[in-house]
């Protein structure tokens, strides 16, 4: 395959970091297969910036073939879409440090994900390398080397996407348009997932690892799914009535997600009935849009390592020409070339 559309572009990517939850899968992934025919499309499993934090070197192996078998599993085709791994591709380690030392460290010190990951980091084996810092700037070369237009991220990514504009502009400036400037996309619903423990904090890989109630894995059991649902958290009024306590709200944005509806539409749906009913058609719509369809090609893939390898390095190969054209524009521009 080559792709050689004139469709706009889109670049977005996942942190092997850990098993995906339905956060993830309605904050991007979802999107990214909704609109898969209308764009040229650069799916990169970013493994560079899953080591910014500490990684088990065998799970972290093993986790990037899951993911490889995830984005197939939710219908990317890799006859449409590239799927690649970032460390396969040499530039982006090279573009992403050209572009570090043209932001200023302020600039990155200022994002709510570094404050938090670096405030929530005890111990030494949770140290705050300066790959968290500089983490941002790994993701605008992500984005940036392929001249995407679109970033279709979840809401917690898209101070990451300005951070990427501000500098393309900054470098754009100085040494005349190397860089397109990418636009970050959010659905309408599911862009910001909620824990089901604790709706005050997003949903995310790393407290889902710290309690079993917090997440809904796309690889979770049915049954097991079902019972994080009914125990998630809401309030002590009897029925849905706005306006809603954030729990009920996050249950609320999940259905709307997966039913393709508003937010205001899903809350005009159940409001003035029971925790129990609102949880009962979560679970339903979470289990059967979303986990069941899902798990039913899984194993397909994740059975088959070996073509999961070679389907990454060929995109790799491809993808290859067009991020090292990118950065020899950029080394050119600032001097190195
Ligand atoms: P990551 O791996 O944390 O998350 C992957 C995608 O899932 C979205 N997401 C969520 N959306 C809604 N609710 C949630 N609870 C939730 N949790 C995660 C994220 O917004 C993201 O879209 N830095 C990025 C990965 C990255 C990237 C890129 C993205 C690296 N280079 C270039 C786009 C373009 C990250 O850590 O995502």
């Amino acid at each position: 395959m080559s792709i050689t559309t004139a469709r706009p572009r889109v670049l977005s990517g996942i942190q092997p970091s850990g098993h995906l939850h339905i956060g993830s899968y309605l904050g991007a992934l979802r999107g990214w297969v909704a609109d898969q025919t209308r764009y040229e499309n650069y799916f990169c499993i970013v493994d560079l910036h899953a080591i910014t934090v500490t990684q088990d070197p065998e799970q972290l192996r093993a986790l990037v073939l899951e993911l490889a078998a995830v984005y197939l599993a939710c219908g990317i085709d890799p006859a449409q879409s590239e799927i690649f791994v970032q460390s396969h591709v040499a530039a982006h380690s090279q573009l992403g440090w050209i572009i570090q030392c043209f932001t200023p460290m302020g600039w990155l010190e200022r994002m709510t994900q570094f404050k938090h990951k670096s405030a929530t980091a005890g111990t030494e084996q949770e140290r705050v390398s300066a790959g968290l810092l500089t983490y941002p700037t790994l993701m605008a070369a992500d984005i940036l080397l392929y001249d995407a237009d679109f970033v279709p991220v979840g809401e917690d990514q898209r101070q990451h996407v300005e951070l990427c504009r501000d500098v393309a502009q900054r470098m754009n400036n100085k040494f005349g348009d190397i860089f397109k400037i990418p636009q970050s996309l959010t659905p309408p619903a599911g862009a910001r997932v909620m824990g089901l423990d604790d709706p005050t904090n997003k949903m995310s890989k790393s407290l889902g690892m710290q309690s079993p109630g917090h997440a809904v894995y796309l690889l979770d059991p049915p049954d097991v799914a079902r019972r994080k649902i009914m125990r998630a958290k809401t309030d002590t009024n009897p029925a849905v009535s706005p306006p809603v306590a954030a729990g009920v709200d996050n249950l609320i944005d999940i259905y709307a997600a997966c039913a393709g509806l508003t937010p205001e539409a899903a809350l005009t749906e159940f409001t003035g009935k029971g925790y129990g009913v609102l949880k009962k058609a979560v679970a339903n719509i979470v289990i059967s849009t979303v986990l069941e369809p899902l798990q039913a090609r899984f194993n397909v893939y994740a059975n088959d390592p070996q073509q999961l390898d070679a389907m990454l390095l060929e995109s790799a190969g491809r993808v290859t020409a067009t991020a090292e054209a990118t950065l020899l524009r950029v080394q050119r521009a600032v001097g190195l070339r």
